[in-house]
């Protein structure tokens, strides 16, 4: 039975204040702006976050704006926040923005259904003063033009003034929540209610919630969306950790670890798109027990250990002890990942992902490695694979391989066979079995040559 309810809330869309009311708490951003706003220059491609046709620029609580999905955002993800579309970009005269001029000067316009997503992204870029745009771009697909006018474009228009009316209001006033649709403002508020509705689903980013509503056709029930906890939000540098509240997204993950390992930034610059990771949140990827998921091998790797929190109970476990099964994780009823619990010394931790297209692709295989040495000998080794089981697990029999060992390519070579023990993996549409086991193996040799200053990125490898 249709549950029976209103939610209202309200947000800014292209400067103006817009009141919305929300039936399910799972409509989605895009269906609003295309069907009751008529706003139709934001286009429907994938409707599952692949394609950056629908993007929209979203300023949340800390001002910064950042290109979104609006596909697989739902309404009240954004509340206290300002959206800007495509229409939103050129000024109240209809003076266009310097990446709409651009686009046209340098032949970037193409066919017309990606054009918008790329303008919007491209216009966020321009807002922050973000240069790299083969990265800015990598949640944007085009199959025609190539990407060199578009790129050239975004150069062009690289140091021109941001105009004045991009500038958004200051935020907006805190939504009130439904018992059905609740937006916690913390994690004690969301405790007690997940507590008391344990049945519920939470939405972090909703990067894979999104589309459940959106491929599968689910109605979800009584939601809560973690992301408004504040303190969910925040990293704390505690001495020799990092802690990372569950809501903190890839992208602030991002900047956060970078000093400690260039590998893991590189390896969150693959995961999916900039639209993608400003919305997907650490705490949904681990939670979503993913075997092909790109933050758990690696913080497993890591040593990260996982605060769970049930009502005003909280335990602490190690990652690698949370995955029990496939999609099957050590969550009681009611209980929630509160943060993680990151050891902040990684200079010797490499993260290798294999998927068949660089950006914008879940990984084949995910390997991640950590091996100290001392005196030429092996002491520690910590190897964990996302791809190679049914949950992101450790190489346990590989690492007693190594351990103990001299560090040298034979002892290497020979620790490669016990991967075979150590996982079977399955073949998929993204690798076969085979594919997978001889690739995990490589990234083992890989790992030791890297840490010998030899280069093993294919981008640095020159002939
Ligand atoms: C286009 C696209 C590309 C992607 N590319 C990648 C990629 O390259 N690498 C990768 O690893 N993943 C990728 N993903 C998957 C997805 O982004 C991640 O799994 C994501 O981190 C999920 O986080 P979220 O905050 O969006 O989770 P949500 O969708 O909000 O939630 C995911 C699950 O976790 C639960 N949950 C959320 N927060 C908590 C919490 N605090 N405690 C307990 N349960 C919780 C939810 O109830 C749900 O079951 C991609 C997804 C898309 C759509
Ligand atoms: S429609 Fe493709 S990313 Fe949203
Ligand atoms: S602009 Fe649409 S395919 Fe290139």
């Amino acid at each position: 039975m249709a549950r029976l309810f209103q939610m209202n809330m309200s947000f800014f869309l292209n400067g103006k204040s817009v009141s919305v009311t929300s039936k399910t708490g799972s409509e989605t951003l895009l269906d609003y702006l295309r069907l009751d706003e008529k706003l139709c220059g934001t286009k429907e491609g994938c409707n599952e976050g692949d394609c950056g046709a629908c993007t929209v620029i979203v300023t949340g609580r800390d001002g910064v704006p950042r290109p979104m999905n609006a596909c697989i955002l739902f309404l009240p993800q954004l509340q206290g926040c300002a959206v800007r579309t495509v229409e939103g970009l050129s000024g109240p005269d209809g003076t266009l923005h310097p990446v709409q001029e651009a686009m046209i000067t340098h032949h970037g316009a193409q066919c017309g259904f990606c054009t918008p997503g790329f303008v919007t992204t491209m216009a966020a870029a321009h807002a922050t003063g973000e240069t790299d745009f083969d990265a800015a771009l990598a949640g944007n697909l085009c199959r025609c033009t190539g990407y060199a006018p578009i790129i050239r474009a975004a150069q062009a228009a690289e140091k021109l003034p941001v105009p004045i009316w991009m500038d958004e209001p200051p935020k907006l006033q805190a939504l009130q929540s439904r018992d059905d649709v609740f937006c916690p403002k913390s994690s004690d508020e969301l405790a007690h209610w997940y507590a008391r509705n344990p049945g519920a689903t939470l939405i972090a980013g909703g990067t894979d919630v999104g589309l459940w509503v959106t491929k599968k056709m689910q109605s979800l029930g009584p939601v809560a969306f973690v992301s408004h906890a504040e303190d969910l939000r925040h990293i704390h540098d505690e001495k020799d950790i990092l802690r990372i509240g569950a809501a903190v997204t890839i992208t602030s993950l991002m900047q956060a670890i970078r000093p400690m390992s260039a590998s893991l930034h590189q390896l969150f610059r693959r995961y999916g798109s900039p639209q993608v990771r400003n919305a997907a949140t650490i705490g949904g990827n681990i939670a979503n027990g993913s075997p092909i998921g790109d933050g758990s091998p690696a913080l497993i790797t890591m040593g990260a250990r996982l605060v769970l929190r049930l009502a005003d109970e909280r335990r602490a476990l190690d990652l690698e002890d949370f995955f029990i099964a496939y999609q099957k994780q050590d969550l009681r009823p009611g209980e929630f990942v509160e943060s993680i619990e990151l050891p902040k010394a990684q200079a010797r931790l490499r993260c290798y992902k294999l998927s068949k297209r660089f950006d914008q692709d879940i990984s084949a295989v995910c390997g991640c490695f950590k091996l100290e040495q001392a005196n030429g000998v092996i002491t520690k080794a910590r190897i964990a694979f996302g791809g190679m089981a049914a949950t992101p697990a450790r190489a346990y029999k590989t690492e007693a391989a190594l351990c103990g060992q001299p560090w040298s390519l034979e002892t290497f070579n020979q620790a490669q066979a016990a991967m075979a023990e150590d996982f079977s993996p399955l073949s998929d549409m993204r690798a076969s079995a085979g594919y997978r086991a001889q690739a995990a193996g490589n990234m083992l040799i890989r790992y030791f040559h890297d840490l010998q200053a030899t280069p093993v990125n294919i981008q640095e490898v020159h002939p």
